[in-house]
């Protein structure tokens, strides 16, 4: 595996893999975006440029190194940009048939000692890995939302996966200031393992003791010292990623409380997914 990561590439500059790169840049990283319009890099390039503005307006990052941190981004619509990455961290839509795709090709443009980590939540990263001839290097490492903020990473050892890779990935996450745990590759890792079916009773609990949307976030913030209230974390994680998450799981576990309630999946159908789209539990 490569000596020193020097560059990182990052597949999907959506919610996660603009944060994601937001956090490399930062480390003072080069970071090469990859999207399939170069309007969506564009905008993945606002985004992070407006959260390092508000750390400026904030007075906890000067204007120079915003500067530096926004010019370190380059962006491409071809994956064969990523082929003198240290590292490729892979951030697309979540389905398994897509992200297998991406690794058979990223196989072949990457370096051979490049790290090709996933940033899937609910996926397999062995079924991931399995398409490559080299899976000794495919791992997870899996942030959380929103991942500028939240100080976890997941890193996720795959069947084959090899040692140097599992630790290029850990330093990686150590590098970008977060806390990294190890784990191997379970259905939902570690902590979607225990997540979602409580995302998913905290739902129940809205129908079974007839609370109201506000007073259920009031119990777990007060009650259970939770930062923000299961509805309020739904609408920042997105109904339809939920409700996807929640039934891959339920697909490997076979477990009741890992399947989505009725009323969650209704409103994914419906488009009411949270802050992204405007409408969820909450209107924004
Ligand atoms: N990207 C980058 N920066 C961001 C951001 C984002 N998405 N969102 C906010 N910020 C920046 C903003 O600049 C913001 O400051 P301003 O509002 O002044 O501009 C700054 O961060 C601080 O934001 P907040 O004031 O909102 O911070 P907070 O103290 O209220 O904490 C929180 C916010 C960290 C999200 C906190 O509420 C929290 O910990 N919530 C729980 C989140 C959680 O559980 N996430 C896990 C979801 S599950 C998951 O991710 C797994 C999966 O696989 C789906």
């Amino acid at each position: 595996m490569a000596a020193e990561i020097r560059k990182v590439g990052i597949v999907g500059l959506g919610a996660m893999g603009s944060g994601i790169a937001q956090l490399c840049v930062e480390a003072g990283i080069d970071t090469v975006g990859r999207e399939v319009t170069a309007e969506l890099g564009e905008r993945s390039r606002d985004r992070i440029g407006h959260f390092l503005t508000r750390k400026v307006e904030k007075g906890t990052l000067a204007a120079g190194a915003r500067d530096a941190a926004v010019a370190r981004l380059t962006l491409t619509t071809e994956l064969a940009g990523l082929a003198d990455c240290d590292v490729v961290i892979e951030a697309i839509v979540e389905e398994l048939a897509p992200k297998q795709e991406l690794f058979a090709e990223l196989e072949t443009l990457c370096r051979p000692d490049a790290v090709l980590a996933t940033n899937t939540s609910a996926l397999s990263v062995t079924e991931i890995a399995a398409t490559t001839s080299t899976p000794e290097r495919v791992v997870g490492m899996h942030f959380f939302n929103p991942a500028p903020l939240m100080p976890l990473v997941e890193i996720v050892r795959a069947e084959l996966s090899g040692d140097a890779a599992v630790e290029t990935a850990y330093a990686l996450g150590e590098r970008l200031g977060k806390h990294p745990i190890r784990c191997h590759d379970t259905p939902g890792f570690v902590v979607n393992r225990v997540l979602i079916p409580l995302l998913n009773d905290c739902v129940r609990v809205l129908d079974e003791a007839r609370v109201t949307v506000d007073d259920l976030d009031a119990g777990m913030k007060h009650g259970a010292g939770w930062p923000m209230g299961p509805c309020e974390l739904l609408d920042l994680v997105g109904l339809d990623v939920h409700v996807h998450a929640s039934e891959a799981l339920y697909d490997k576990l076979r477990e009741p409380r890992m399947a989505p309630p009725p009323r969650i999946v209704a409103m994914a159908n419906a488009g009411l997914h949270g802050r992204k789209t405007g409408r969820g539990f909450y209107t924004y």
